[in-house]
């Protein structure tokens, strides 16, 4: 709200930042990975006294550096560009606590652009001693860049003690760092594996290659296996609503992460054929190797921002950049009140819808987009009248922890809803008239949200009316995801007899 919004309604900020990121992060891995993986090839040749395999390895060393240096440091600026233009609330408070972090940052970053380019110009000129030595300090300063960015990455998802101190060690060395800095440093070297047995599965079969097979197989499937308790370590430190996001409450965390074992499983065990059988190693085998290790940093990435839901730093911040601290005051004196970028400071019946689209903007479209394939508003609101989306959005936090709290007072969720219901989804806006309400309208009302009609005929089969009855004095006790319902004793009891019939009523 202090800030203007990149409005893509049909694409989503998060889309375009995925995009980027996606890339960036692959690369940025490679680069780590590539580098101890280069030295071990070097070192491995000298042992042979193998000029096939320094071959290879200088070969290689020329397209690392095209792509690190190249792609990687495009993709890098561009990262930090789109973050803060989708999210310039988040950015700014990261660089006003990590602003040396950052610095620190840059410094070995140009220290490993350097030693890329000496290790890749001097190579067989220069004895080879030395030559490895900067093989290492490139790896040394790669992994040191992992190292800084992972720090204040990792602040976002769990600032622990640095919400009490405001210290920036606290932050930087937060209770997540240790575990995602193993993790990202086995994943770097599963990126350097994957990626040696693709550019390997081009080369004419000799036996240079086939060694090198073997041994990028090695990267592979080891680095895997050492991802797994970083893995375990790093999600048993998450805060407990976190935790509970990736261990199941959220439908599409849970996807992704069976996304993550079952591409870590076929990429282990195509590994492991590959390594006992380098002829095995064809082009399209090593491009499904490949696209495993894709898949598991993009989901990996993914599910570490998703679990950050609805902040984007930790108790501190929610997604759509309002500070937790402000809530309160947002709740009651009105979000138009205090945002700087809205085009009214009060409703009106004319400007209303217009309101509504503003909150969402500022609200809602930091996860959802338009008719986009992302999240779509439209589609995930579709069964909602007007009423409902009212209630719906004043209590949306607790019935979805993963969403952050409504930040506006109550005509403020109604205009939101009016343009939800209305613009959007074409339906009527209707404030609901006082009197006893029928079964259908309650049930849509205050239970569409999640539950369609059909449901209940398997949920409460068997059902007496005075078990559904005591069913919804109780609600949030059967089911901690769904919210209690709120109705008059007669609503219950008209509610009651809808759900009876619904569900096949006397048999
Ligand atoms: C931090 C991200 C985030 C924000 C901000 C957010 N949502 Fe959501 N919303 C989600 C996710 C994730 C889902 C569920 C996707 C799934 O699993 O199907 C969802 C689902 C929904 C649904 C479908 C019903 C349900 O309970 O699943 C509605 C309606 C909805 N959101 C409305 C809103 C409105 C209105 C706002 C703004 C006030 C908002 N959301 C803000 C992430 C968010
Ligand atoms: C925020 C989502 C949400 C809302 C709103 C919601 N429910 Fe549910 N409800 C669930 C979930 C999740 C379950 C577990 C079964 C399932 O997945 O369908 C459930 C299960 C149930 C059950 C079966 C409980 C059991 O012990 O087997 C009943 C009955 C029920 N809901 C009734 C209702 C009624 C009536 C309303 C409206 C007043 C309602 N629910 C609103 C999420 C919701």
């Amino acid at each position: 709200m202090n800030y203007p919004v990149w409005f893509l309604p049909s694409i989503g900020g998060g889309t375009l930042i995925a995009f980027i990121a996606i890339v960036h992060v692959f690369v940025s891995h490679f680069a780590v990975g590539g580098g101890a993986y280069l030295i071990a090839l070097e070192k491995k040749a000298y042992n042979e006294e193998s000029n096939e395999l320094l071959e290879i390895t200088k070969r290689f060393a020329k397209f690392f550096i095209l792509l690190t240096m190249v792609f990687g440091s495009i993709t890098g600026v561009g990262i930090w560009f789109i973050t803060a233009l989708v999210n310039p609330g988040g950015i700014s408070l990261l660089i006003h606590n990590f602003v040396f972090g950052w610095a620190a940052e840059w410094v070995f970053f140009v220290l490993e652009i350097i030693a890329a380019f000496v290790y890749y110009y001097t190579f067989g000129k220069m004895d080879r001693k030395t030559h490895l030595k900067i093989g290492w300090i490139y790896f040394i300063s790669a992994w040191m860049s992992l190292f800084l960015i992972t720090g204040i990455i990792d602040f976002m998802l769990t600032p622990g003690t640095w919400l009490k101190t405001h210290n920036f060690w606290n932050g930087f060395f937060n209770p997540s760092f240790i575990p995602s800095v193993g993790f990202r440093t086995f994943m770097s070297f599963l990126m350097a594996g994957v990626f040696g047995l693709f550019v390997l599965s081009f080369y004419k079969n000799n036996e240079a290659k086939e060694k090198f097979v073997k041994y990028s197989a090695l990267w592979v499937t080891i680095s895997i296996i050492l991802m797994i308790p970083f893995a375990l370590w790093y999600v048993s430190v998450l805060p407990s609503e976190a935790k509970a996001l990736v261990l199941g409450k959220s439908p599409e965390i849970v996807r992704t992460t069976k996304v993550i074992i079952t591409s870590g499983i076929i990429g282990f065990v195509l590994g492991l054929i590959v390594f006992f059988k380098p002829s095995f190693n064809k082009a399209y085998i090593a491009f499904i190797i490949f696209l495993t290790g894709f898949f598991v940093i993009g989901s990996f990435e993914w599910t570490r921002e998703a679990a950050r839901r609805p902040y984007v730093i930790n108790k501190v911040m929610y997604s759509n950049m309002i500070l937790e601290s402000q809530l309160e005051t947002l709740k009651k004196d009105g979000f138009l009140k205090h945002a700087k970028w809205v085009s009214a400071r009060e409703i009106t019946n004319e400007n209303k819808r217009q309101v509504g689209k503003e909150l969402f903007i500022h609200q809602c479209y930091a996860c959802h987009t338009i008719g986009g394939f992302n999240n779509d508003i439209k589609e995930k609101a579709a069964s909602m009248s007007y009423t409902a989306l009212t209630k719906y959005i004043e209590k949306i936090h607790k019935v979805r922890y993963f969403m952050p709290p409504f930040a506006g007072n109550e005509e403020e969720a109604k205009a939101l809803a009016a343009f939800i219901a209305g613009d959007l989804l074409g339906k009527e806006v209707k404030e609901p008239v006082k009197k006893a309400l029928d079964g259908k309208t309650i049930f849509e009302d205050n239970c569409s949200s999640c539950h369609e009609p059909s449901d209940f005929e398997d949920l409460i089969a068997g059902w007496d009316k005075a078990k559904i009855r005591k069913a919804l004095d109780m609600l949030d006790k059967l089911n901690e995801e769904m919210p209690p319902f709120e109705g008059t004793p007669q609503e219950k009891d008209t509610l009651t007899e809808y759900l009876f019939k619904i569900a096949g009523g006397e048999k």
